[in-house]
């Protein structure tokens, strides 16, 4: 009998949504064959799904990678990645400007041994200092959550290979669309496809791009842990993916002309955006970003956190929420949220005031969203 979905070949033009969770094998021929490895074929969903695989072959093309595991969530995406390649002695450098689960599981991954160097991005020109015989690997974002500050991918995938670290890169804020760090020296690229590649504030995902070798290592943790992507959100990412450029350019040039405003304003004592000439990141941003400098800024607005508060609520336009990527303008304060779990000492150490908002850049009308920013900030 021909394929119901397929009868004259004609294929859909959308992935189909498979919710199987097992598949009838024809033979133990092709099961045998399946499990080798020897052909593409689906057995159990930890395992594989089609709807999945489909995401992961776009999102690997993007990233210009070999291949791409999809998962269910950014924070098990960056989880998977530790758990495949450091052991009991192994040693991670991490960055303080980074998201701020990251220190939950530095937590858990110091339970099991191993051990983890925390510097500020700015120290990033100095790695070598920081790296050890026993380094596995180092694990950035560029532009950094929250403060957007920019490491340069090249120079540290220079230091990682002359001692054969792994370099990952969390490329989430700046998306494909404006930064390759796999065609930069990184070795594998994690995203929270939460944000900008599903777009839209309905779906959970992680991703990383990466080599078939790595692929294969990943996939093998993935199967065991369970962390396997659902076919419906794949769905979701999917058609997201469709529209990433779109929202990207238009994400990158609305951030472009709020910076533009927000640096020419009297109560906005510090903004970091790495479009602007201005920005310390700026010249590293130029030479490694591509079609712009994406939409995500941080400011500190006023004074103090009330000053900060008082600007938000007065916002009409703009959301506040969590998030970013998305096709709504958001803004949140690190501080009281992404943050929040950080132990107070450690919120201040890299450079995050009370008083920073972080703002993601949706699509909405520019000159909408300047008045929303103008008439918020003439209440401080
Ligand atoms: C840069 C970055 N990486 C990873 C994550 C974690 O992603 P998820 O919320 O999909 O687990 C986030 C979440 O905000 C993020 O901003």
């Amino acid at each position: 009998m021909s394929d119901p979905l397929t009868p004259y070949g004609n294929k859909p033009m959308v992935t189909p949504i498979v919710t199987a969770v097992n598949y009838e094998y024809k033979s133990f021929d092709v099961l045998q064959k399946i499990t080798d490895g020897e052909i593409d074929g689906y057995t159990y969903h930890r395992d594989d799904n089609p709807t999945v695989r489909a995401v992961e072959k776009k999102i690997a093309s993007l990233e210009d990678a070999e291949d791409c595991i999809v998962c269910t969530t950014g924070m098990a995406a960056c989880t998977m990645v530790y758990l495949t390649y450091l052991q009991k002695g192994s040693h991670l450098v991490l960055f303080h400007d980074i998201y701020g689960a990251h220190y939950k599981v530095s937590l858990i991954l110091e339970r099991f041994g191993i051990d983890i160097t925390w510097l500020n991005a700015d120290e990033s020109d100095e790695i070598e200092k920081h790296v050890r015989p026993n380094t596995k690997m180092i694990f950035l974002e560029t532009p950094s959550n929250p403060l957007c500050k920019t490491i340069d991918i090249r120079k540290m995938s220079e230091a990682a290979k002359k001692r054969d670290i792994l370099l990952v890169v969390d490329n989430t804020f700046a998306t494909p669309y404006h930064q390759k760090p796999l065609n930069l020296g990184a070795d594998m690229v994690v995203h929270s496809a939460t944000k900008a590649l599903g777009g839209h504030n309905d779906l959970m995902a992680g991703a990383i791009a990466c080599s078939k070798a790595h692929y294969n290592r990943l996939w093998f943790t993935r199967q065991a842990i369970g962390t396997t992507h659902d076919a419906y959100s794949a769905s979701l990412l999917e058609r997201g993916l469709k529209t990433l450029e779109l929202r990207a350019e238009r994400m990158a040039s609305n951030a472009r002309a709020m910076a533009d405003f927000l640096s020419h304003h009297k109560t906005i004592s510090r903004l970091m955006y790495p479009g602007l000439p201005s920005d310390p990141g700026h010249e590293a941003a130029a030479r490694q970003m591509i079609n712009g400098f994406g939409g995500m800024m941080a400011f500190d607005v006023g004074k103090s956190i009330e000053d900060a508060k008082k600007f938000i609520s007065s916002l009409k336009t703009i959301y506040h929420a969590v998030s970013l990527g998305a096709t709504e303008t958001l803004v949140c304060i690190p501080f009281l949220t992404t943050m929040l779990y950080l132990p107070p000492e450690r919120r201040t150490t890299f450079g995050v005031n009370m008083n920073t908002v972080r703002l993601s850049a949706g699509v909405e009308n520019t000159d909408e969203l300047i008045r929303d920013l103008d008439q918020a900030l003439s209440n401080i």
